[in-house]
């Protein structure tokens, strides 16, 4: 068994000790995570179904996560399991003894969660509560969550700020799943004070590592602009369809706030040291992870084909429903409790996109 220690109060220099389990750590948001704890000399553990890709079936690991060995000079411990499958997560848990649990194993599709809610609810929901009830039995009460943006629903005030309502004209059961686990998650630290939970309600992150080894690689048609605008650049795809051009904005285009991926993992390990740190036991507590401030769709256009060199083809189409015109951040909470900042800018997003995109084409699937 890996050993860990309680962490009194964990700074730079004593963190070697700690052992983190990353559910779903084989994906965008996981493997740039990873990067960061183990260059912090965190003992990392993944567990994630590989559902997205035929590699790393038996325990053999996925290119992504070779790429973060490469990337780090450091190992990563893996195992192919589900979330749902209660009996195979306490023999990891049996076998390591954790620090916390950063969970970001989830189905993300909006487009799917509304063809197929039961698979959302049954993977997202139930396969968080059975995570939940193996992390209680092995007396593991520490966890940060991805949660999502989308968990506001259509903003009644921006910039959105941790006091706007949630879990109102949420318009998907994707985001839906959020609010619910950030729900249960609540309930669960008000019933028992030996819990801590970190809610991370990310904005839209974008980008990549800056070596182009890992990045972003979406299943069939991106159902996210940059990704999109990224493919038509290097050429997978004729055109990106605008949703509208009539919205209330400079441009007419839909504003968004972007956050560059690997400021988004340095807000994981900002909110890592903070769940360690004994002060955060008992609460519940939630943050935006973004960059603060909105660009349009066409500033992303123009930004990727000034660092791209291509030109990106625009096609305008019609709104679509439950789109709004504008969401963009207050992450002042962040600042000022996880002493954490977005520092990258747009142009820093879409160089590194490129950069990944243009090395791997078709993703991991390229080389
Ligand atoms: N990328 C975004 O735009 C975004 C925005 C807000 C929130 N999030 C959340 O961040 C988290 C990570 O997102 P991502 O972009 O890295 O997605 P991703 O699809 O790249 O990674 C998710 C990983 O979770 C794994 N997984 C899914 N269900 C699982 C299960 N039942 N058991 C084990 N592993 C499972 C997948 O195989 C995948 O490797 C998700 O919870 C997502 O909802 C993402």
């Amino acid at each position: 068994m890996a050993e860990s220690s309680t962490q009194e109060n964990v700074g730079e220099d004593n963190v070697a000790s700690v052992v983190v389990l990353v559910t779903g750590g084989c994906g965008y948001v996981g493997t740039h995570t990873v990067v960061r704890l183990l260059e912090q000399n965190v003992q990392v553990v993944v567990v994630d179904n590989v559902a997205w890709t035929t590699e790393g079936t038996e325990d053999s690991k996925p290119k992504s996560l070779q790429r973060v060995e490469e990337l780090t000079g450091k190992a990563v411990a893996f195992h192919n399991i589900d979330i749902s499958n209660g009996d195979a997560l306490e023999k990891i848990f049996d076998s390591y003894r954790f620090d916390c649990v950063i969970h970001l194993a989830a189905l993300k599709s909006v487009g799917d969660s509304c063809r197929l809610p039961l698979d959302y609810y049954r993977n997202n929901v139930a396969g968080t509560v059975t995570l939940l009830e193996v992390m209680k039995s092995h007396q593991v009460k520490k966890l940060v969550f991805s949660s999502s943006a989308t968990v506001y629903g259509e903003p009644q005030y921006l910039p959105i700020n941790e006091e706007h309502v949630t879990g109102q004209k949420v318009t998907n059961p994707y985001g839906r799943t959020k609010y619910f686990i950030e729900e249960i998650l609540r309930d669960l630290c008000t019933s028992d004070p030996e819990w801590s939970a970190i809610c991370l309600r990310y904005f839209n992150p974008v980008g990549a590592h800056p070596s182009g080894r890992i990045g972003e690689d979406p299943a069939g048609v991106p159902c996210n602009l940059m990704p999109y605008v990224a493919q038509v650049a290097v050429g997978r795809r004729p055109k990106l369809a605008v949703y509208g051009n009539d919205y209330p904005t400079p441009d007419g285009t839909g504003i968004r706030d972007y956050i560059h991926i690997m400021d988004l993992a340095e807000g994981h390990w900002a909110a890592t040291k903070k769940i360690l740190q004994n002060g955060s036991k008992g609460s519940w507590l939630a943050y935006n992870l973004g960059l603060g401030r909105g660009y349009s769709v066409l500033d992303v256009v123009k930004c990727f084909e000034s660092v791209s060199g291509r030109s990106i083809a625009v096609d305008f189409v019609c709104r679509r429903d439950g789109d709004v015109a504008s969401s963009y951040s207050d992450c002042s909470l962040a600042s000022s409790q996880l002493d954490w900042k977005a520092s990258r800018t747009l142009t820093d997003m879409c160089t590194d996109m490129w950069r990944w995109q243009s090395i791997n084409p078709n993703g991991y699937q390229s080389n």
